[in-house]
């Protein structure tokens, strides 16, 4: 039976090229549309400007016009009262996005809009544009980071049932702390309190999942992902219900506490081969 399921290991440098090539791949050994769910925060960053560089560098001399099925939608979005489309926060995502990933040409762009005043509203239509994105998509490729304690993917905190779809999220207390410290100068009282994300349910419909941590923060609560009975109090764990292909990628920091077995040398895989295998 294929192999479906990789952990691989290396320096921060090593782990983001290997998950902008799986991405790189993917896009290039796939055939039809392709819907790329990005996240934000500090774990892609690296992966990102690997990405497109290495996209950059093929792409040249290609006839192909790759810009019209390629797609990007992100997993989720602040909730920000008193910002506009014309005035957002310096924090936004969608700046952070704008900047980084959304410049490789593509053909639509997506997130919750964080400026309503609405966000029920907002996150049912989210729903339905997810929902009519995927109708368009030939193949659904999500990057995921992860909850540094409490095991969040996309802002699904402990407790979300693992089949839940796009919703309005209150913020707990670590994420809020977290995030204070990554990106508000520790002043938790910046950070804002709600989030509309995609669920559960909605993640594991990708056909590839690259999993992604960094640093030693990440290592205890990789290992309850992906080494310990899962639990909707570890919202990761519901990866090891997941039937696609899945790359979990990984620093040697975060890395620390899974067992030397699980992992493959990265230049055993062949990443190319292992996704069109997979998709075709
Ligand atoms: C952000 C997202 C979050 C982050 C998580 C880890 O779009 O979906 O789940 O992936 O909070 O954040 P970093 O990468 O900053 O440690």
């Amino acid at each position: 039976m294929q192999q479906n399921r990789f952990f691989v290991r290396g320096s921060k440098q090593a782990a983001s090229e290997f998950a902008a090539k799986v991405f790189l791949e993917a896009f290039w050994n796939s055939t039809g549309n392709f819907l790329f769910g990005t996240a934000t925060g500090q774990t892609p960053v690296l992966t990102y400007q690997n990405f497109a560089k290495i996209h950059r560098d093929k792409a040249e001399g290609e006839p192909e016009d790759f810009a019209d099925f390629l797609r990007f939608i992100q997993l989720d979005n602040y909730v920000s009262p008193g910002s506009s489309a014309d005035n957002l926060p310096w924090y936004s995502y969608e700046r952070e996005l704008s900047e980084s990933i959304w410049r490789v040409p593509n053909s639509g762009m997506y997130i919750p809009r964080e400026y309503t005043g609405n966000p029920e509203k907002e996150a049912e239509e989210y729903r339905k544009l997810r929902q009519a994105q995927l109708n368009w998509a030939n193949t659904y490729m999500q990057i995921l980071g992860i909850g540094d304690e409490d095991g969040h993917i996309a802002f699904n905190m402990p407790g979300t049932p693992f089949d839940s779809t796009v919703h309005v999220v209150d913020l707990n207390q670590e994420t809020i702390t977290a995030n204070a410290n990554k990106f508000f100068g520790g002043d938790k009282s910046l950070v804002p309190k709600r989030a509309i994300t995609t669920g559960i349910g909605d993640i594991l419909k990708a056909n590839i999942i690259v999993f992604e941590a960094l640093g030693s923060k990440k290592a205890s609560i990789v290992k309850k992902a992906f080494f310990e009975e899962p639990t909707e109090q570890v919202p990761a764990s519901a990866l090891q219900y997941y039937g696609g292909l899945l790359f979990v990628v990984l620093d040697d920091e975060a890395a620390a506490e899974i067992p030397k077995e699980a992992f493959t040398p990265m230049e055993e895989i062949d990443i190319a081969k292992t996704v069109s295998d997979f998709l075709n």
